[in-house]
């Protein structure tokens, strides 16, 4: 039977850039819907974004979300296919992971597997960049495994960077490609999936 569209979660913690674009993509695609916003954090900017389309919402509790059933029936009643981590900030638990084998997609905003783990995230991660010299970075759309920032690479982009640029400079030049291609890369990964 042919199934009509798939359905994406998406989970953030924080202002949800990328959660807009995802949400904008996919406003009047045929074959992929964003069916729910999960957060962490009750006053998160994406909570808003996701009302602001019709979309609906879940905070969940760092415990809530530890335990099992009752969070994967929230996703199951939705009929969830895939879940968009965008700036996500806990680690999703191995239940969750094994649910939802290759079907959670990450974004980190470095080179993978420079710059990644426990404790990189945000600004963290582009001051280390910064202090490692480096002369390039970029953002890494990988599967979602276990342990942070490790599953299978899925898609890789690059940036210059000039020795005078700041740990803000590096961000922006990395948010713009994530802003390009996350959404491309899901839908792409989805089709070919299908
Ligand atoms: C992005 O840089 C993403 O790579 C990282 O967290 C940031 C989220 O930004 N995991 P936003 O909330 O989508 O604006």
């Amino acid at each position: 039977m042919h199934k009509e569209k798939q359905h994406i979660a998406i989970f953030a913690s924080g202002g949800g850039s990328n959660a807009r674009k995802i949400i904008e993509y996919f406003k009047n695609s045929e074959t992929i819907a964003v069916r729910l916003v999960v957060s962490n954090k009750k006053d998160a900017g994406v909570l808003d974004i996701a009302q602001l389309h019709g979309i609906e919402t879940l905070v969940v509790h760092r415990t809530d979300f530890a335990g099992d059933d009752q969070f994967l029936l929230e996703l199951s009643t939705r009929n969830i296919d895939y879940i968009v981590l965008a700036g996500f900030l806990l680690l999703v638990p191995a239940y969750l992971v094994s649910a939802f084998p290759q079907r959670i997609f990450n974004i980190h905003p470095a080179l993978l597997p420079k710059h990644g783990g426990k404790g990189m995230y945000g600004h963290f991660v582009h001051e280390a960049v910064k202090a490692a010299g480096d002369t390039e970075s970029g953002m890494t759309i990988h599967w979602v495994d276990e342990h942070y920032d490790e599953g299978t690479i899925l898609f890789q982009a690059r940036c210059t960077l000039a020795p005078e640029d700041t740990p803000e400079d590096i961000a922006r030049k990395v948010l713009e490609l994530e802003h390009r291609y996350y959404a491309e890369v899901i839908e792409k990964t989805i089709t070919e999936m299908a």
